[in-house]
Formats: C-alpha cells, sequence, structure tokens
C-alpha cells in the first residue's frame, strides 16, 4: 500500500557540501534548533557523564546501536506540581524491557537519582521525563560492538499535548490497516516504534485522531501509545489483557483506583479479558488511556458512535480519580530537590 505522493518523499539538501568544523557542527545544530524551536528543559547522557540544558547539544552518536539498529528501549513518566508521579511503576518496566532486549542497565537506585537530579536541573514543576537505555556506540554491525558501553539518557522536555477537544468533544478513532506487534515486541517498549507511528499517521491522513490495533484472534488490542478499555452495556469497566500489548503504568494504577466507583451508579464490575471487536464497538464508552492522555473518551470508531456518541461519566471519573492521585497519591509521588 502506498501512504503518500512521490514529491512529499522528496528531502531538500543543501546544494554546498562542506567538510566542517567541529564550532561549525555546533553552530549548525543551534541553527537546526532556531529553526525548528523544542520545549527540552535538561538531558542527561552517560556518555557525556553529565547534563546539558542547550537542546543543540542534546545528541547521540550516530553509531549508537540504539539509532542505527533500534537496540534501545524507553519509558516516560509524569512530573506534576514538582513531584515525579509513579516513577517506580515505570522503572518496572523500563527493567524488564531491558532484559528482554538483552540490554544493560545502570542500577536501579542510580537511575532513579540521576532522573530525579536531571528533572531538579531542569527547574520545571510540569512536564515529562523520557529516559532511554542503549547498546552503546563503536561499529555498524547488527550485534552491539566489541566492548560497546551501554548509554543512559534522561529528557525533561514539556511532553506531548493533545487538544482540549479530545477531553470536551470525545476522539474519532479507526482500526489501523498495519499489523500489531507480536507480543514479545508489544510488551516491550523498545524504540522501534514503526507501527505505532504508520498507525497514528494513517489515522491523520483521514481526518482522524488516533488508531487501533486489532490481534490476530480478532481482539482489541491497544492504540498507538496509549491503551483502550471499555465500559460495557451492563456498566462493566474492560481493559485487554497486558500479555500482548504495553502494559500500560496508567491502566494499571487505573484499573485499582476505579474500585472506588464500583457501585450501582457508575460501574458494575471490572475485568481484564480478552474483548472481541464486535463485543467493544456494542460499548457504552470507549477510554483511551495513557500517561500523556490521561483518560481521553473516544465517541467514534470507524465512522460509528461509541454508546450515544458523546463523552461518558466514567471516562471524566476515572480521569478525576487520576489527576487526584497524582496530585496527593502520597506513596507514588518523589519530591524533587530544585
Ligand atoms: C504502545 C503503548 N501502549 C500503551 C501505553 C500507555 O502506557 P503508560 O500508561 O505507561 O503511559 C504507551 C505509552 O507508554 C504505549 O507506548
Amino acid at each position: 500500500m502506498v501512504h503518500c505522493g512521490v514529491e512529499e518523499t522528496i528531502m531538500p539538501v543543501p546544494s554546498a557540501l562542506q567538510t566542517l568544523t567541529a564550532n561549525e557542527v555546533v553552530e549548525k545544530l543551534r541553527a537546526l534548533r532556531a529553526r525548528q524551536p523544542v520545549k527540552y528543559w535538561a538531558f542527561y547522557s552517560s556518555q557525556l557523564g553529565g547534563i546539558v540544558t542547550d537542546p543543540a547539544l542534546m545528541i547521540i552518536p550516530f553509531d549508537d546501536h540504539m539509532v542505527h539498529r533500534g537496540h534501545g528501549i524507553f519509558d516516560t513518566a509524569a512530573i506534576e506540581a514538582g513531584k515525579i508521579y509513579d516513577l517506580e511503576a515505570h522503572l518496572d518496566r523500563f527493567i524488564r524491557s531491558a532484559r528482554n532486549s538483552k540490554l544493560r542497565l545502570p542500577a536501579r537506585d542510580e537511575m532513579r537519582d540521576i532522573i530525579v537530579r536531571t528533572t531538579a536541573a531542569s527547574g520545571r514543576r510540569e512536564g515529562s521525563i523520557r529516559y532511554w537505555a542503549s547498546a552503546g556506540p563503536g561499529s555498524l554491525g547488527l550485534t552491539p560492538a566489541a566492548g560497546a558501553e551501554p548509554g543512559f539518557f534522561v529528557m525533561i522536555s514539556a511532553g506531548l499535548a493533545y487538544p482540549d477537544s479530545w477531553y470536551a468533544q470525545g476522539l474519532r478513532v479507526m482500526t489501523t490497516t498495519y499489523p500489531i506487534k507480536p507480543p514479545l515486541y508489544a510488551v516491550t517498549k523498545s524504540v522501534t516504534y514503526l507501527p505505532n507511528v504508520l498507525m497514528q499517521m494513517e489515522a491523520q491522513e483521514r481526518g482522524l485522531d488516533n488508531g487501533v490495533f486489532i490481534d490476530e484472534a480478532g481482539n482489541v488490542g491497544e492504540s498507538s501509545n496509549m491503551n483502550v478499555a471499555f465500559v460495557s452495556a451492563d456498566g462493566t469497566l474492560k481493559h485487554p489483557k497486558f500479555d500482548h500489548i504495553l502494559s500500560g503504568c496508567t491502566s494499571l494504577r487505573l484499573l485499582e483506583l476505579a474500585t472506588a466507583l464500583q457501585g450501582p451508579r457508575l460501574i458494575k464490575a471490572i475485568e481484564v479479558c480478552d474483548i472481541p471487536v464486535a463485543e467493544a464497538r456494542a460499548a457504552r464508552e470507549m477510554l483511551l488511556i495513557g500517561s500523556s492522555v490521561k483518560v481521553a473518551p473516544i465517541v467514534e470508531w470507524d465512522g460509528k458512535p461509541i454508546g450515544d456518541g458523546k463523552p461518558g461519566p466514567i471516562a471524566r471519573a476515572l480521569r478525576e480519580l487520576l489527576t487526584e492521585d497524582m496530585r496527593s497519591g502520597r506513596d507514588r509521588l518523589i519530591e524533587v530537590p530544585y
């Protein structure tokens, strides 16, 4: 399938080719950032052995195995009102991803300390922390270079922002034409996000907000960088099993918090189970869940309304529970020593 026209595939390049000095390279990296400003506040690199705050210097060698073979992992946590939310859950998943990817990490306490100190260096009280582990540079081979030094990187940024309309009016999604990742790769948060990227681009090209992966058995998987869940017609909160999709830290926490809504009015029961597409389409509510989006209502899927086609009460109630937990969930917040 061709997803874009020929002209769009041509990249403009400068006609004069120069061999650059180190100073010219830094100048050019700064010019790149001036042409396209970014909201990156601080970056730690184990390769640099320190933190930089100039986005032009937030760089990684081209021969790093994460760059040219996709052999790297990442995870993301939120900074909310000057505290880091649920970092331990994100570190658990990062460590699992490293194991699945045969990557070496710094000790857990060291990673936590570097993350907290990089956050403090950013001075930011709201934002996003994304951190990566790579196999390191040293060759262009398929397996890591002999003696490659593994890399650990932390970026403090403004994070992803979504339009208010996603919460007020809800999102419109489509079943993606791209195949879901096989379970081992879906449960591992590796940097190889090609299916996820293509899924969201495909949806946007059709004027929609996002896509949904369906597994080979016809059960609902997840969205591009978010999980999906449903409220069935009888009021059961249903979430797909985590054996073939990413274990969303937000979903896992919400499944605990949602017990507060259990009762005759809102949620009748909570289930983590296979959800066949036909059953999912008949849901009263469909939810998009993740660290960046929090909880947003999906009101249309493949051109058909979900429930009455309007954002529902459970999406709102779960978003409120999560917001409250992010502000005051004492055992899940780390103070940042700014
Ligand atoms: C593929 C995928 N699924 C689900 C999620 C949601 O996970 P979390 O709630 O930890 O952000 C993410 C985001 O990290 C993701 O990339």
